[in-house]
């Protein structure tokens, strides 16, 4: 038995911030925003919204996507950092506003890597036979743990939501999932806060070392891409479509060329979403199937690094 991905949806926030909306805001510009990053504009949540209203919405895209209702879905992961609360998981919020009864709900932490480990967490599910029809979704509100006065950071994240059901198939679909982690790097890129006594203890902002995320990135997406082929006897230059994580489209480009994958096969959506952590390749994989540049047969690999250090892949028939 395989699973297989039968429906694909997101969300964007109606609001957009520019560059140049940006520019008002911290010292910063344009031309340095796209020169370093690629992104030319980001979706930001309204002061109202939580990330299970946003992955709501991306659930029911996918769900209408696949032609399946709540009573088909039977387990839901959500990838977030940014959660609805403390307590319960936005898994649980989303499967009661998605109306689905009764069925395993869970959020995954993984930061920006976030989306492939739920989906390769879905995967062990299906294949074992554990539920038929998951939904997995990444949601990400990181407008609320952004420093607005940090503009080494403020400048780089936006909000949004994406989502697949990944449903029991006789057919190939996910090939293989490669996970890793390295807790020696948690203190390069986090948010160093929490909740105790009532208070934030600790800073709720993201602190990170642009440098050695970016070095770190461009070493461990090369890599991960390598093991994830040679473990399915393939050549990268069997690669379809890859899917990287929307951080900056200078790590995408690095990690392309490094791979030997053309730019013309590689999804991107960074300069439109900004990076959107857990959102960012099912954001870029909905995308790219609505367009049409994603079709049967073809070979897809998503591969995601974040905070953790995380980082990941999945290779996929499409
Ligand atoms: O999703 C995974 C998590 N994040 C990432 O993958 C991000 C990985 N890192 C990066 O994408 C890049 O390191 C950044 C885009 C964050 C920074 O680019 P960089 O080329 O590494 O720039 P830098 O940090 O070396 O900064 C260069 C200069 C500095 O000025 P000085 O010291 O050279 O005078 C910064 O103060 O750019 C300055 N700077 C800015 N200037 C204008 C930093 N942020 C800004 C800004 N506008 N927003």
């Amino acid at each position: 038995m395989y699973s297989k991905i039968i429906g694909t949806g997101s969300y964007l926030p109606e609001k957009v911030y520019t560059n140049h909306d940006l520019e008002k805001i911290v010292d910063t510009s344009d031309e340095w925003i796209r020169a370093r990053t690629g992104i030319t504009q980001r979706h930001i949540a309204d002061e109202s919204q939580v990330a299970s209203d946003l992955a709501l919405h991306a659930s029911k895209n996918a769900m209408e996507a696949a032609g399946v209702g709540s009573k088909d879905i039977d387990l839901i992961i959500v990838a977030t950092t940014t959660p609805d609360m403390v307590f319960p998981s936005t898994a649980c919020i989303l499967q009661q506003k998605l109306g689905v009864d009764n069925c395993p709900a869970f959020d995954v932490q993984a930061v920006c890597s976030g989306f492939v480990y739920a989906l390769a967490t879905a995967d062990m599910f299906v294949t074992s036979g554990k539920c038929r029809n998951a939904i997995v979704v990444g949601a990400e509100i990181y407008s609320k743990i952004i420093d607005w006065n940090d503009r080494s950071t403020c400048v780089l994240f936006g909000d949004g939501a994406g989502a697949v059901v990944l449903s029991q198939s006789e057919q190939p679909g996910i090939l293989s999932s490669h996970l890793h982690a390295n807790g020696n790097y948690s203190n390069v890129l986090s948010v160093p806060g929490n909740i105790g006594g009532g208070k934030v203890q600790g800073t709720p902002y993201i602190s990170m070392e642009g440098n050695t995320v970016f070095k770190f990135a461009v070493k461990v997406l090369e890599e991960v891409v390598h093991e994830a082929v040679a473990e399915n006897d393939l050549q990268t230059t069997d690669i379809d479509w890859l899917i990287p994580h929307q951080a900056n489209i200078r790590i995408i480009k690095s990690t392309a060329k490094k791979l030997g994958i053309p730019m013309d096969k590689v999804v991107v959506a960074v300069d439109k979403h900004g990076n959107t952590s857990a959102a960012s390749i099912p954001l870029a994989l909905d995308m790219a199937v609505r367009d049409g540049r994603i079709h049967s047969d073809q070979l897809v690999l998503l591969e995601g690094v974040g905070g953790g250090f995380t980082w990941g892949a999945v290779l996929l028939r499409w």
